[in-house]
């Protein structure tokens, strides 16, 4: 049974217009961010009424991605005469439904804390979500190469292999520092149970010294207007760059766009649209930070490309 008759599951007059328009339209749209720097999540979350928590808002915005594409995949090969798919379609869908697992349900409810999202945000990021895994998922489904043949043209072997070596290698370097801005948490939640747990053995006399504060005194370290801690991470990637989870991210959606095969339209748009969406969010995370800590303290790390940005 269809969503919405002609559209979820899309004809493929429609699929070819949401993709063409996914195309055109969003990185124009996500370039107002380098003009505009209200953006209400994460560090520059800001107090407003239209804020939702940060983990339910993160789960319900980034699950209906992958839960649109298995609904694809598991009805419209059948509505387009395909009894069984080819075992790269069912691969290329497996990787996104692994990316978007750890995503919506793993990382938010792995995050000690997260900051308020606006429902602005979250309801672009739900758009995002909904129109990729519709491309993509038609693509997989009925509108990409549906035979051994066909696929042998579109990324042979090799090609799909590498393509999914890069992609867990991506994803690998995605989680990888999620964890490290995981454990900056982990550890100021800890020092504050110790600091707290010695006060108390100290007795009375002890005084509380600055803990709303929003610097440390070697300067590090921070809290935020929503009272969340923050240091400048140095990890791994982090040592060159400030968005080393970004980049890693964006190398999955490369090895997922070469395994796909370099003619596949929506695996293009995708990593298109996901730079053009970041790509500005990382530059003004820079300046961010610069503004938090100073410019000596951030010293030569990158926003997000090396050497160039
Ligand atoms: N934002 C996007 O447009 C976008 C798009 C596609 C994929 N993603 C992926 O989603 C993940 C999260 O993205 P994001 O934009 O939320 O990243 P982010 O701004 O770096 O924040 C990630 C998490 O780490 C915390 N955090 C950030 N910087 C920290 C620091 N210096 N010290 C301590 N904790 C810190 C944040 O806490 P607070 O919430 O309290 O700030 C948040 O919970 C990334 O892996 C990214 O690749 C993001």
């Amino acid at each position: 049974m269809a969503i919405i008759e002609g559209w979820l599951p899309p004809t493929r007059a429609h699929y070819d217009l949401i993709l063409r328009a996914w195309q055109l339209a969003f990185p124009p749209l996500a370039s107002i961010q380098w003009l505009v720097r209200w953006y209400p999540m994460g560090k520059t979350s800001v107090a407003s009424r239209l804020n939702l928590p940060g983990r339910a808002a993160w789960m319900t915005m980034e699950a209906p991605g992958f839960l649109t594409l298995l609904y694809l995949m598991s009805t419209m090969p059948a509505r387009h005469g395909v009894e069984d798919l080819p075992w790269q379609n069912r691969v290329l869908g497996g990787l996104f439904v692994i990316h978007y697992s750890y995503r919506a349900i793993a990382y938010p409810l792995l995050q000690p804390s997260m900051a308020p999202i606006h429902v602005f945000v979250w309801a672009a990021a739900l758009c995002f979500q909904l129109i990729n895994a519709t491309c993509l998922g038609s693509w997989l489904s009925a509108y990409g190469p549906l035979t051994a043949d066909a696929w042998a043209a579109q990324s042979p072997l090799p090609q799909f292999a590498l393509g999914m070596l890069l992609f867990y290698v991506g994803l690998a370097g995605n989680f990888f520092h999620d964890e490290e801005l995981r454990e900056i948490r982990r550890r100021a939640a800890a020092r504050q149970t110790n600091n707290k747990n010695n006060k108390n053995t100290a007795g009375p006399s002890s005084k509380a010294n600055g803990s709303g504060g929003s610097s440390s005194s070697n300067g590090t370290s921070a809290t935020s207007a929503h009272h969340h801690h923050y240091e400048i991470p140095q990890a791994g990637l982090f040592r060159y760059m400030l968005y080393p989870h970004y980049f890693c991210e964006w190398v999955e959606w490369l090895g997922f766009l070469m395994a796909a095969g370099w003619t596949c339209a929506p695996a293009w748009a995708f990593l298109v649209n996901e730079v053009a969406s970041m790509l500005p969010r990382a530059v003004s995370g820079k300046r961010w930070y610069v503004e938090r800590f100073g410019a000596d303290k951030v010293g030569k790390k990158w926003a997000i490309i090396p050497g160039l940005l």
